[in-house]
């Protein structure tokens, strides 16, 4: 496998980031669960926020609220103008090269939607085919399946080995000349696997195909930059990223973006509209109807902030710290089996353990105040592969120490002690 993506090159250590002062900015990590302190490793499925975010919708609410691009009016230019900033904090965060390849949406789902309903139907037809990977989320399997439904276009899947890593033979051989668009995700949320997207995006390219990259569990553990991977779509969320529920971000090539039409219809995003005729706006602002989450974009504009502030070289080399040892801890365990054991993951352990269901592992890590997922991860397909019914898995973040690692491994240890009395 080729690990080429796209990482943070400058050399930090674990040493040089300073968790303590790092988790006093999460207010919400200062609590009890059930009696114990609340130890959150439920990462991927949204991470908490740091008073910095709070403060900023706080501040909206309070000072600023008022629509954008409409009114001539003091207060809706400054949230015209913390919008907007965010808009170019994203573009420099993803290093786009222009602020308009960035299109606000409601989540990584909606960017992918937004793809499959616009570039899908405008660019695809009967004949062709999508090619996706066995280890993508639901939201990068289904809109392509409604689009197929409705088009003709075929749906082509590239299988995974026994560690979670694509198989990149078999996508060469699934690369066809009738490929017209590649979806695949750069993070697994399930399996925690990082993909080869430079290498894949080269390949889909030479075969004539576009490729959209999910990045939902991608930014906020390593360093994406969209111009090195040339990937023609990137879609992620700000709620993985600190930020708000509610908003995420569609990065499109600006000339595919120009070619597509819009996804919905409304406000914002006309030029002019009569009755026999609409004209739309320019990018963005044509795939952004209606009055966006105004609050929620300004809150991600501060969790980009924030994130850079601790900077994301020292996040994943933070991260990659307790992965490891969390890893090394977890193979202790006598029975339990870890699912997804790339060469090169980041920030997530998916487990499974003889005889017992993940459920009732989470249920009574919650008890001990320990938050993980249980289930298919809504990966349905990857549990298939594996012939499990889900895992339980822990997602670390920015603030998870290596004492909630022990807490965590005495957690599943007593939760293996009392399920199956050994
Ligand atoms: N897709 C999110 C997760 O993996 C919700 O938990």
């Amino acid at each position: 496998m080729t690990h080429d993506h796209t990482s943070t090159v400058r050399s930090v250590t674990p040493q040089d980031f300073e968790i303590e002062r790092v988790r006093a900015d999460f207010p919400v990590l200062h609590q009890e669960v059930h009696g114990r302190p609340l130890v959150y490793l439920d990462n991927g499925a949204t991470t908490q926020k740091p008073s910095s975010v709070i403060e900023a919708l706080e501040r909206y609410y309070y000072m600023d609220n008022a629509n954008v691009h409409r009114g001539i009016h003091e207060l809706s230019e400054r949230a015209t103008r913390s919008y907007e900033a965010t808009r170019d904090k994203v573009r420099a965060f993803l290093n786009a090269r222009d602020t308009r390849e960035i299109v606000f949406v409601r989540g990584t789902t909606e960017a992918i939607n937004l793809v499959a309903n616009s570039y899908g139907r405008g660019h695809l037809q009967e004949g062709d085919e999508i090619l996706i990977t066995g280890m993508e989320h639901h939201s990068n399997i289904v809109p392509w399946q409604l689009l197929c439904e409705q088009t003709g276009v075929k749906l082509a899947v590239v299988p995974i080995n026994d560690n979670g890593e694509l198989i990149l033979d078999e996508f060469e051989r699934r690369l066809t000349d009738r490929t017209r668009l590649v979806g695949v995700v750069h993070v697994s949320n399930a399996l925690g696997t990082i993909n080869p997207i430079k290498t894949l995006v080269r390949l889909a390219h030479d075969a004539g195909a576009v490729v959209l990259v999910d990045g939902a569990q991608a930014v906020a553990h390593i360093q994406v930059d969209v111009c090195d991977l040339d990937c023609d779509f990137y879609a992620f969320s700000s709620h993985k990223l600190y930020g708000p529920t509610g908003v995420g971000v569609l990065y499109g090539k600006q000339e595919l973006l120009e070619s597509m039409p819009p996804y919905q219809g409304g406000g914002e995003m006309i030029e002019e509209v009569t009755f026999e005729r609409t004209t739309y706006n320019r990018l963005p602002y044509k795939f952004e109807a209606g009055t966006p989450n105004i609050a929620g974009v300004v809150g991600f504009g501060a969790a980009i902030d924030y994130v850079k502030q601790q900077g994301l070289g020292a996040i994943s080399a933070h991260e990659r710290s307790v992965l490891q040892y969390a890893t090394h801890r977890v193979r202790e365990i006598d029975g339990l089996r870890i699912i997804g054991t790339a060469g090169l993951k980041c920030s997530i352990l998916s487990f499974i353990m003889d005889g017992i269901h993940p459920s009732d592992i989470g249920t009574l890590l919650d008890q001990l105040g320990i938050a993980v997922r249980t289930g298919h991860h809504c990966a349905m397909p990857v549990m298939q592969r594996y012939g499990i019914p889900g895992t339980a898995r822990a997602s670390f973040g920015m603030y998870n120490t290596r004492d909630e690692v022990d807490t965590f491994i005495s957690g599943v240890i007593q939760a293996k002690s009392m399920l199956r009395g050994t």
